[in-house]
């Protein structure tokens, strides 16, 4: 059996500010009630829920009921679940009043004073993030005489590199840098985690994983709903910073990384932010010949949504990384909304064989060998070769050896990604969150990418897509300047092609 992620630890208080919301309700107690029926949670913990809103902890209790309830096709444990919400209260505070900071100080020393650990989870507005991380510092909320302190801070960290900078420095004031973890979902989906392993734990691919051998990366994370109900918040953010500064960076490092030395947070983000340094920023002036952007048709008659918004819901981008094993590889990173389905996926596509003695049609070399890390949904790793098809005296065709989450672990093995992160959270590991220099990185990627989409506008309007489409066009003829095409290796129509106009 292996080692399950568990907490041995001592008593913990875990705070949700923005108890009421979305995050709350989606994620956050969904998450930490799976942990507590897997029996993962210390002993003694308790969950102090936050929120200006006017409810009882009974009212907040059952909102919380009624969404996993609905969501638990059949399987809701009653029981469980109630004894899971004995331990939630709720506290009703406005993030900016004095007093709710002295009556959370009174309720968390009642909460079983010495020893005990406090997990802060910011589950607010990003405008609220200093506000309210000054407030417990004054109020001596993050003083770690007594037990640990921490604090979870959601993306978007900042809106670009000067803003996340301003905001390490102020946070920095009141904590330290271990005592932050900066959340990005991506990095605890099991998937993501299992690149390491893919990659560190095995010989068979490392000594091919460089510019020898790769022809180029792609990396797609696509999806099929909209902005839903956050148009207000969209419009103002766009696909770059909720997606590119954060999840596609950090994919794109552990993709590319080379191996840390030791499993350990500051081992991995040393060498996480040793690749990022490496990418090479595209130039804003040239942002037109190495990124393109869409906006998808509807998208400014969603609710919130500026009428004349011309706000990116997709963009794509083709990097370099300019190091000894990447030199010259290019690396297209794409992901949109209202996209034809969803899929994250990064194809690793091989170079063609140097002599090909075999007869063989003039697009051959298009799809030779290829690697897919399908990241969801179809969880797996996918690996493409050419075989002979029988009978025929050299006919060829790729084949796929695979590998299947689904067939090897049982249906539903895979956890949600805000588990192991928030148990990780607890148990001090700061593996899976992102160090300050690494969210720096990532906005000096994407800043210029977002400048020159801004300078783009002054001469053309966002070009638009049709929903359920791969996206505009423009992301098409980024690869094809280079004699390349965007490609699909997982799920069942791993081969297919998902350029934009094509449809099903
Ligand atoms: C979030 C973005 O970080 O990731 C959302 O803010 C996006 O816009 C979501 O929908 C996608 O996450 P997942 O886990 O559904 O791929």
């Amino acid at each position: 059996m292996g080692k399950s992620p568990t907490m041995e630890g001592g008593p913990v208080t875990i705070t949700i500010f923005g108890a009421s919301g979305d995050l709350s309700h989606r994620k956050l107690i969904p998450a930490l009630f799976s942990l507590y029926g897997k029996g993962r949670l210390p002993e003694d913990f308790c969950i102090l829920g936050m929120a200006i809103d006017e409810l009882t902890t009974a009212e907040l209790c059952d909102s919380y009921r009624e969404w996993i309830e609905e969501r638990s096709g059949g399987g809701f444990d009653a029981q469980r679940w109630e004894r899971f919400a004995g331990r939630i209260e709720y506290l009703r505070a406005g993030f900016t009043e004095d007093e709710s900071y002295a009556r959370l100080g009174e309720m968390l020393t009642a909460g079983g004073g010495g020893g005990r650990g406090c997990l802060f989870y910011l589950a607010i507005p990003p405008r609220f993030i200093v506000e309210v991380i000054g407030r417990l510092g004054r109020s001596g909320l993050l003083e770690e005489g007594d037990g640990w302190r921490r604090v979870v801070v959601e993306k978007p960290f900042g809106h670009d590199l000067e803003s996340a900078r301003e905001l390490n420095h102020e946070i920095h004031q009141y904590m330290d840098e271990r005592q932050i973890y900066r959340i990005d979902h991506y990095v605890g989906k099991e998937t993501v985690q299992n690149l390491l392993v893919f990659r560190f734990a095995n010989t068979m691919f490392e000594p091919l994983w460089n510019r020898n051998y790769v022809d180029h990366v792609q990396i797609t994370l696509a999806e099929e709903v909209g902005v839903e109900h956050r148009g207000e918040f969209y419009d103002q953010v766009g696909v770059v910073r909720d997606i590119f500064q954060n999840h596609m960076m950090q994919l794109l490092a552990l993709i590319a990384m080379e191996p840390p030395a030791a499993f350990t947070a500051d081992a991995l983000h040393n060498e996480k932010v040793k690749l990022l340094s490496a990418v090479r920023p595209i130039a804003e002036e040239e942002v037109g010949l190495n990124a393109a952007r869409g906006h998808y048709i509807g998208f400014d008659e969603e609710p919130g949504v500026a009428p004349d918004s011309q706000t990116a819901t997709f963009a794509a981008v083709k990097l370099y990384v300019d190091n000894w094993r990447w030199n010259g590889v290019p690396f297209y990173l794409r992901s949109g909304k209202k996209l034809k389905r969803k899929l994250t996926e990064v194809i690793v596509q091989f170079k063609c064989p140097p002599h090909i003695m075999f007869p063989t049609p003039d697009d051959f070399c298009d799809t030779p060998n290829m690697l897919a890390l399908c990241l969801q949904p179809d969880e797996g790793i996918h690996l493409r070769f050419e075989a002979k098809v029988p009978d025929t005296v050299t006919d060829m065709r790729p084949v796929d050896m695979e590998f299947r989450y689904e067939n090897a672990f049982g249906p539903s093995a895979i956890p949600e990604a805000y588990e192991r992160l928030l148990l990780d959270a607890i148990g001090g590991d700061r593996s899976l969150f992102i160090r300050n220099d690494g969210v720096e990185m990532g906005w000096r990627l994407m800043d210029p990418v977002i400048r020159g989409f801004m300078s783009q506008l002054e001469k053309l309007p966002c070009p638009r897509y049709e929903p359920g489409t791969w996206g505009p066009v423009e992301a098409d003829e980024l690869l094809r300047r280079d004699g390349r095409r965007w490609l699909h290796g997982c799920g069942e129509r791993a081969g297919e092609a998902c350029e934009t106009g094509e449809r099903e």
